[in-house]
């Protein structure tokens, strides 16, 4: 099954509740926090209280992609803020085996990103502890970025990896998705799909996510 996770860097943050009502109200399956720290990417985002505010709020799992140094620091917070799935990036964690425990140890699902750059052979020796890998298909840091097409044969290539050793793990793709190149994605072996300001910026968010989804599966 395909799910759209919506991310909210995209989302009237004035109204983000209500954003956030629509896109569940609309039939996407996640909602993907993005939290920056202006250290890993060159953007600061929301931090836990935010995540917070909308517990209990929505029925939406709250798929928490962190791009900040040093996550370790913060987990906890994220967990108590409502986190369901937490993501770390590579790039960002010294010990990743061991904050890929911690994770799991508060009973959230736990996942590493890449970014476009960094080869999936980090993935060689941590792959049976996680539940999803997320492939950056943009630079980290914006919403509204274009999608860099060498992160295709990568997709590919992921799921070649998780299939050969019997895995279940989902593939998360994140940046520059839209109803143009959803197909290729999921096509490549992405089955959690981020969109962001094809979905929030698009002036009928309903149509929106119709549009992607027929087109994911066509
Ligand atoms: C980029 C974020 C993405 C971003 C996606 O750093 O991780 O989640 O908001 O936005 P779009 O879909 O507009 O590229
Ligand atoms: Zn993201």
């Amino acid at each position: 099954m395909i799910k759209l996770a919506p991310s909210i860097l995209s989302a009237d943050f004035s109204r983000l509740l209500e954003d956030v009502k629509k896109v569940e109200e609309a039939g996407c399956h996640l909602l993907h926090i993005d939290v920056m720290d202006g250290h890993f990417v060159p953007n600061i985002t929301i931090g836990p209280l935010v995540v917070e505010s909308l517990k209990g709020k929505t029925q939406l799992p709250f798929d928490v992609h962190l791009m900040i140094e040093n996550p370790d620091q913060y987990i906890k917070d994220f967990v108590k803020a409502g986190a369901d799935i937490i993501t770390v990036h590579s790039e960002a964690v010294v010990h990743l085996h061991r904050t890929l425990q911690f994770i799991k140890s508060h009973g959230v699902k736990a996942a590493i990103s890449l970014n476009p750059a960094t080869p999936l052979n980090v993935l060689e020796y941590v792959l049976e502890d996680l539940d999803m890998v997320l492939l950056m298909t943009v630079n980290p840091g914006f919403g509204g970025q274009g999608f860099i097409p060498s992160t295709l044969p990568k997709i590919k290539a992921l799921k070649e990896l998780i299939t050969t050793r019997g895995l279940n793990i989902d593939i998360q793709v994140d940046g520059g998705i839209k109803a143009d190149n959803i197909q290729e994605v999921v096509k490549a072996g992405a089955n959690i799909i981020v969109a962001g300001s094809a979905i929030f910026n698009s002036g009928d968010i309903k149509t929106a996510v119709d549009t992607l989804k027929r087109n994911a599966l066509d």
